[in-house]
């Protein structure tokens, strides 16, 4: 069908046709489902009849060949003139081979693997039926306390924008309408979800525009200039507006400012909800904000198509408006190819071959090794495998390792660490005992771990959070491990035997009294569906440790939010004095993170040595090469990720003490030495200023190149304006 088709087929619709196009509904509307979807807002009474559902133009939560067939085609026939349904789901780190967690996707630095994930995602979704995938998450996150942390990769807008694009690339490819093993991307959640007071979700978020454009939106500004076609509003206040019914947001930023074409579509139930928010009086008005705001697709409520016709009726919202969106929709129906094929690609022979297939899963093993951050290693790790070892905790043999919003993962698919454990070493060396569950312990449970722990050589203590304690409204205030667990540690840490803890959870968490009492850390995420193979790839040393934080841990939750790219104060602390008095600190705690960003061990060393730049000073049109000597001072092959920061030194508004802006990996060979050289321009040192312009200032730049946002070596540069 080509453009004046479209045009064609929207003149015959009538209104009531149009604004029904507005709704997406759950599956568990539509003839021939079975629902299996998870209900993840308030399922309130619609008030919808039988022809607002078949006239609708999307859905929510379907998969599998042949429902969505069945859905599709039952459709085709009740809809007067056949406009297929958008099949739409959230597909956030894999379809059924569940990769790691984005959060921990983001600790690995791999840009192509991230970008495969989303590939192999979208393969099986669309095998299954979908046509849209509601990612990527690109949220920034700066506090662990909100559950959702697990759904962004960091805190930091550069590498958020560089996954951002790599996720929007895997789902999409380069055709959504020849390459049917693709599906179309909705970036999400615009705008600055990630920054709820107290981290609380769905609460307010309130800052500087300049902080906004700044650090907030470059991510989601880079999924749309990849071509992402879809954009799913916030559920939170943006400037005093709920992002659903916000202009400024929506018309202005995304549609005239970005010239983003794609379809909006509100959060489940966000039209609705700008009612107790507090800006509408009744749905009516709710709908009129929606609208005109230049949100698309209402999900989940009836807000739209119970009002817009009367709106339209009575002159308050014009026709053209209406017709606005269902154009973008249909042509988004167009580019899926859905009106030569509404089934596009679902196929059930397919779906046996592609869905958690063999060569899926050694993507997903390969991307969870990467994923994993070693956090402490007191020359424990990596393993022989002649150790005898007692593996204890509620994470031993426990499947619930996929992590939240993996919808179609089964935990049963689920290598578990035991079963990890059990490729590397014979059964008689291995010793297995709970110890405790997630939340509590009995005296039996202790006696058990501690009888498993004298009679090894070595405990490896599987802790961590279950799923359900992270991901959507799951926010904790206390971001420790729970006290039963705490309690396991301090049991075990009272027998003299080296400790290696293996954590599984969804966010940074406050490790003080778990770091200090083992010898060993490895932060291992929810690892997802092979999660178990990886970890004792790791353990073992068949797989050298490469993760890198993407967010920050606390040293105590009392620090959150605590962020690398943090201000200066006009008192800050000299680290070297922490007595000083009237300065930025605390006096009970440091104010360092206990892990810095952009931290993560190896089991080799990496000496970084003559930081040197090609010039002191560069012009907006001349490039500065930043090179530097990085070598493996261990004993085994490792890969470092190199990281680059610069800082300006005087802003006219006050900068980050460091801003990531570039690395790279590399595999050095022990005694091996490489020169990694980046090159920089005057772009990289913009940024929006008192009047929202972004340009640079002329001046003198630090630029700091090391394994992490603390540890780094530096030069500085002088920026020299032409005028
Ligand atoms: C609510 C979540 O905030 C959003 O991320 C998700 O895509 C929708 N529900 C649909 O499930």
């Amino acid at each position: 069908m080509v453009e004046t088709d479209i045009k064609t087929l929207l003149n015959k619709m009538t209104l009531d046709e149009k604004v029904d196009q507005l709704i997406q509904l759950a599956t568990l509307f539509y003839k021939g489902a079975k629902f299996d979807g998870e209900i993840t807002g308030p399922m309130s009474d619609l008030g919808i009849t039988e022809t607002v559902i078949q006239n609708s133009g999307s859905v929510l939560g379907a998969s599998g060949a042949r429902e969505v067939i069945d859905i599709q085609k039952t459709h085709l026939q009740d809809n007067r003139l056949q406009i297929p349904l958008l099949i739409m789901a959230d597909i956030i780190h894999g379809f059924k081979t569940i990769f790691p967690i984005p959060l921990a996707i983001g600790c690995s630095w791999d840009i192509e693997l991230a970008e495969k994930s989303a590939e192999i995602a979208a393969h099986e979704a669309s095998v299954s039926g979908v046509h849209v995938t509601f990612a990527p998450m690109v949220d920034l996150v700066r506090d662990p306390r909100w559950g959702r942390v697990m759904e962004s990769t960091g805190e930091d807008p550069y590498l958020n924008s560089v996954f951002a694009r790599a996720f929007v690339k895997g789902f999409q490819g380069d055709d959504l309408t020849c390459d049917t093993t693709r599906v179309a991307a909705c970036v999400k959640h615009f705008a600055a979800y990630g920054a709820p007071e107290g981290g609380r979700d769905y609460n307010t978020v309130d800052m500087s525009e300049r902080q906004l454009r700044d650090i907030y939106l470059p991510a989601y500004k880079a999924a749309l200039d990849e071509g992402c076609e879809m954009v799913m509003t916030a559920f939170n206040t943006v400037e005093g507006i709920p992002a659903s019914g916000n202009k400024k947001l929506m018309r202005h930023l995304l549609r005239d400012e970005w010239e983003f074409n794609g379809v909006i579509i509100s959060d489940w139930g966000a039209i609705k909800e700008i009612m107790p928010h507090g800006i509408a009086a009744d749905a009516s008005e709710a709908a009129f904000k929606g609208i005109e705001a230049g949100v698309d697709i209402d999900m989940m409520t009836s807000t739209y198509v119970n009002h817009l016709k009367q709106l339209v009726e009575e002159g308050v919202v014009k026709e053209g408006r209406i017709d606005e969106s269902v154009l973008r929709i249909l042509q988004l129906k167009e580019k899926l190819g859905l009106f030569e094929n509404p089934y596009r690609g679902a196929n059930e022979q397919l779906e046996k071959s592609v869905v958690l297939s063999e060569e899926n899963r050694v993507v997903a093993r390969e991307l969870a090794a990467k994923s994993c951050v070693l956090l402490k290693n007191e020359s424990i790790l990596p393993l022989n495998n002649d150790k005898k070892i007692a593996l204890i905790g509620p994470y031993a043999n426990n499947d619930d390792i996929l992590g939240p919003w993996s919808w179609k993962g089964k935990g049963e698919d689920a290598i578990k660490l035991i079963d990890g454990l059990r490729g590397k070493i014979k059964s008689d060396q291995l010793r297995v005992a709970k110890g405790c569950e997630i939340n509590s312990l009995t005296e039996a449970s202790v006696n058990e771990a501690i009888k498993a722990a004298e009679e090894s050589d070595v405990i490896i203590l599987a802790l961590g959070e279950s799923s359900n304690m992270s991901g959507e409204g799951n926010c904790r205030a206390n971001i420790q491990l729970p006290t039963a667990q705490l309690n396991i540690i301090n049991v075990l840490s009272e027998l003299n035997k080296p400790i290696i803890a293996v954590l599984f959870n969804g966010r940074p968490l406050d490790l003080h009294g778990v770091s200090d009492k083992v010898e060993a850390v490895l932060e291992a995420w929810y690892p997802g569906t092979e999660g178990g193979a990886a970890i004792a790839d790791i353990l073992y040393g068949d797989v050298n440790p490469s993760g890198r934080l993407a967010m920050s841990f606390p040293y105590y939750v009392g620090q959150v939010p605590v962020y690398y790219n943090h201000y200066n104060t006009g008192r800050p602390l000299n680290p070297d004095h922490p007595e000083q008095e009237y300065v930025s600190k605390y006096i009970d705690i440091p104010n360092k993170p206990m892990y810095p960003f952009g931290y993560g061990l190896s089991y080799t060393t990496f000496k970084y040595a003559n930081l040197q730049l090609s010039a002191e000073t560069i012009s907006p049109d001349e490039q500065l090469a930043v090179k530097v000597e990085i070598e493996n001072t261990g004993l085994v092959t490792g890969d470092e990720t190199v990281q680059l920061y610069v800082h300006d030194q005087v802003g006219e508004v006050v900068r980050p003490v460091k801003e990531l802006k570039a690395f790279k990996k590399v595999t050095l060979e022990p005694g091996e030495k490489k020169e990694v050289t980046f090159s920089l321009t005057e772009r990289d040192f913009r940024y929006y200023h008192v009047d929202l312009t972004y340009r640079s200032d002329q001046g003198r730049f630090t630029i700091y190149v090391g394994s992490n946002s603390e540890d780094v070596l530096e030069q500085t540069v002088e920026l020299l304006h032409n005028n």
